[in-house]
């Protein structure tokens, strides 16, 4: 079942993805060599707590962390650890809020340091490839035209779509129905309305789609070891354009400051 929102639901989860953007800005500064995955997962927490708000990965389905901190060929769901960040790294970090009874969930992949030209291809088209699919996450709609320009802009580069995780929609649960692929036929699935609000999040591989779970469960990697990028926005489906609650604008403006 699809839960649609009120005008009034989707302003508290436009106050939840705030936190998460600003969140995902405050872990963006701290991305450097040097720092571990777990002191990011640090910064978001507090973020997030001092902000009135309580992490939504922690706890979920007794996943231990704040945030997922996902380096390289890790696609998903790696868990913060000792783990170092290095020059050349990519890291995807992936955050979530609730407050007042909703979840904001955003990601965004980062460059340690200075990153290949290879890498930073990568990550430009996975994040393009999100605006593509937020173009068709609007009333009248289905859920395959979002999958299909993803999947299409990725392809056309040459990159991979990973299968088998999805977007979802999103609401008072982190993770509700509708399911929302990367990948699909345009004119199929779930016909888009206004009130509906989905997570779209394209993860795209370097090499090839397959992927495998590491021994603890929940990290995602290549099979082929190569890097994979994750790039992740709340969208509430409105008439003639998306209603993007989530944003990398805070992200963008320290970015800026940072890079010369
Ligand atoms: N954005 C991720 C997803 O939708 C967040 C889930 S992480 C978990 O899959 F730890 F909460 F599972
Ligand atoms: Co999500």
């Amino acid at each position: 079942m699809i839960f649609l929102k009120t005008d009034e639901e989707i302003e508290l989860m436009r106050i939840s993805n705030d936190i998460v953007a600003h969140a995902l800005a405050e872990v963006g500064k701290n991305v450097k060599p040097g720092i571990t995955t777990l002191q990011l997962d640090k910064i978001a927490e507090t973020f997030i707590r001092d902000n009135g708000a309580n992490p939504s990965f922690l706890g979920y389905e007794g996943y231990t962390n704040s945030i997922c901190t996902s380096v390289n060929d890790q696609v998903v769901h790696a868990i913060p650890s000792k783990y170092v960040l290095k020059e050349g790294d990519i890291i995807s970090v992936d955050c979530g809020a609730e407050k007042s009874g909703f979840h904001g969930d955003s990601c965004y992949t980062f460059c340690v340091g200075e990153v290949s030209e290879e890498a930073r291809q990568l990550l430009k088209t996975t994040r393009e490839s999100l605006y593509e699919g937020i173009k068709f996450a609007v009333e009248g709609k289905r859920i395959g035209d979002v999958g299909h320009a993803i999947q299409t802009y990725c392809e056309n580069r040459g990159y991979s779509v990973v299968h088998g995780m999805n977007g979802h929609g999103i609401g008072r649960s982190l993770h509700e129905e509708p399911r929302v692929p990367n990948y699909g036929k345009s004119g199929f699935g779930t016909k888009l309305k206004t009130g509906m609000v989905i997570a779209i999040e394209p993860m795209i591989n370097l090499g090839n789609e397959n992927i495998y779970f590491a021994d603890d469960g929940w990290t995602a990697k290549t099979s082929d070891g190569k890097i994979s990028a994750h790039f992740e926005h709340t969208v509430a489906i409105a008439k003639g354009q998306a209603d993007i609650l989530s944003s990398f604008k805070y992200i963008d403006e320290i970015l800026e400051n940072n890079v010369k």
